[in-house]
């Protein structure tokens, strides 16, 4: 299928690991021109030359944080009228809320909800006016099967998602859509952290965590991020202008509910 999308402009968040770089290299593979942001110059530069080596297309990097202002500002240098967004981030550590400060609550709704928020709020006028915009939030299962341990991406993440529900069914007329994508458990990074953070409160080896974690899912597995990819290469696409503010769980069969 050809997703309608070449020579549009995308940027993409957390594009240099994980499921950020699978959705920017997927795009790039639709010939659309991305640029990937994330904090660390060595790993943006490298995913950089990796996707373009597969598909022949030049990607840009910048260094920005999406929990700044001068983030969103270094990005928005590089990308200014993007057509597709990806916002995507860190997730925050697992913990108890009794631990957590105000601080640590400032911190993830920086990264997992105001920053998405301003991003959405800088770009998506241009979009309306370009009648073509796609905006993507990688969020997670979370905000529809709460993770014990996660409470600031249960609460954070939730908030992102309630404030993009409005929003969405008023950019849609002008073939702006906004939706979430909500992964499960998927071989990255990331996930890769959380089990660490959790092995001293579950007594158990990463080892058997990750076992653990991976089986305990219907489909037996941890999801790959080109997985992920794919679909939001497809939620970017051309073909997707009737279907906004939904978000769409992929977690390998994980949540436990009919509808
Ligand atoms: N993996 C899972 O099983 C899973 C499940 C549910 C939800 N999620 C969520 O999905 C998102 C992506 O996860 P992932 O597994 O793909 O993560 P990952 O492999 O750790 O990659 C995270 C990417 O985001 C960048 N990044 C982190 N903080 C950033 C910030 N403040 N501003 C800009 N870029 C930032 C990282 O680069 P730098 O560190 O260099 O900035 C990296 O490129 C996370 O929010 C995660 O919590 C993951």
């Amino acid at each position: 299928m050809d997703l309608g999308i070449h020579g549009k402009r995308a940027l993409v968040f957390g594009g240099s690991r994980g499921m950020g770089r699978a959705c920017a290299q997927q795009l790039s593979q639709e010939g659309v021109q991305v640029t990937i942001a994330a904090r660390t110059l060595a790993t943006l530069e490298q995913a950089a030359a990796e996707i373009s080596a597969v598909t022949g297309n030049p990607v840009q990097v910048v260094v920005a944080d999406i929990a700044t202002e001068a983030g969103r500002d270094a990005a928005l240098q590089a990308c200014p009228a993007p057509d597709i967004l990806i916002n995507n981030a860190d997730g925050p550590e697992p913990g108890d809320f009794r631990e957590w400060r105000v601080a640590d609550w400032h911190a993830a709704i920086d990264a997992m909800m105001l920053g998405p928020i301003e991003m959405i709020r800088r770009t998506v006028d241009g979009m309306i006016e370009r009648k073509f915009g796609r905006i993507v939030n990688i969020v997670s299962r979370s905000v529809k099967t709460p993770q014990l341990e996660l409470g600031l991406s249960n609460g954070a993440r939730s908030g992102l998602v309630g404030f993009v529900a409005g929003l969405a069914r008023q950019t849609v007329r002008h073939n702006v859509t906004i939706n979430n994508l909500l992964p499960g458990v998927f071989a990255t990074d990331a996930q890769r952290r959380h089990i660490r953070g959790m092995l001293e409160s579950t007594g158990k080896s990463f080892e058997q965590l990750w076992e653990e974690r991976g089986s305990n899912t219907p489909a037996g597995r941890y999801g790959q991020p080109e997985e992920l990819g794919a679909l939001c290469a497809y939620m970017c696409s051309a073909h997707t202008g009737y279907m906004t503010g939904q978000s769409i769980l992929i977690d390998g069969g994980g949540y436990p509910g009919t509808f």
